[in-house]
């Protein structure tokens, strides 16, 4: 693992600078993405410098790690709506690249074909990775075995909790989601995990440091053999 301590802001531009190198060398890459807060400065980067022409999405594919049980593609605080948001609709990428969960097709066969449509092409390049203060990365919970693949999850009280802030009450935060296994996301080629501020600082710790446990999600990641940790100072603060 190679893990990165520095401003906000100097992360965010030292993965985008990772982003730009990556495609360059592979126009056609597949990229894993996350969503919540800490990925917006990336992607404002990664649009920026789109709109410059220093990078250009038009044969990227992206496969998003998640997405809410029950909230439409149009709803404010869907992940695909995020991700239209923050990202796909300021830049060059084609839409029908772009793979989000779909939070109304939860049967079996469904999750499986989202695994199926990453192999189909030729796997993930790159995945990026935020992560929840119990080390949860997607919405893999402590617990989720390491073997799995897409699939259904109940969301932790903690997590609503944490979710609760973009939506008007913790009542409104759905209890369900799909996301990417644990297994999926070690199949990725490389890894880069961005942390920002304190309340993920003993989370960045057990992933560092930590035994390889179900109960800390994230500390997997010590098995993956291209790991790139940025974090602020206040995450960094207990490595
Ligand atoms: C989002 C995701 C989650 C978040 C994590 C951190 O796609 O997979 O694991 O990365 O909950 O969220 P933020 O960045 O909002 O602190």
């Amino acid at each position: 693992m190679k893990v990165i301590v520095d401003s906000r802001q100097n992360i965010a531009e030292a993965a985008a600078q990772g982003y730009v190198s990556f495609i360059q060398n592979k126009p056609n890459a597949v990229l894993g993405l996350a969503t919540g807060s800490t990925p917006e400065d990336l992607y404002a980067e990664l649009i920026k410098l789109c709109n410059q022409g220093e990078v250009t999405f038009k044969d990227v594919t992206t496969f998003n790690l998640d997405e809410y049980c029950g909230l439409a593609p149009d709803h404010p605080q869907s992940y695909r709506y995020f991700m239209q948001d923050k990202l796909f609709d300021h830049i060059d990428i084609n839409p029908r690249n772009t793979f989000v969960p779909d939070g109304f097709r939860t049967a079996e066969e469904d999750l499986v074909a989202y695994d199926r449509a990453i192999a189909e092409h030729g796997g993930i390049d790159l995945q990026l990775l935020g992560i929840g203060g119990n080390g949860h990365i997607a919405f893999n919970e402590p617990g989720t075995s390491f073997q799995s693949i897409t699939h259904m999850v109940e969301l932790t009280p903690e997590t609503r909790q944490a979710n609760s802030r973009f939506f008007n009450s913790i009542d409104e935060v759905p209890t369900h989601a799909i996301c990417m296994g644990m297994r999926t996301i070690m199949n990725t080629q490389n890894i880069i995990l961005m942390a920002i501020g304190k309340n993920k600082a003993e989370a960045i710790r057990n992933t560092v440091y930590g035994d390889i446990d179900p109960k800390c999600p994230a500390s997997v990641l010590q098995l993956h053999p291209n790991v790139t940790i940025f974090v602020d100072h206040e995450a960094g603060s207990l490595l």
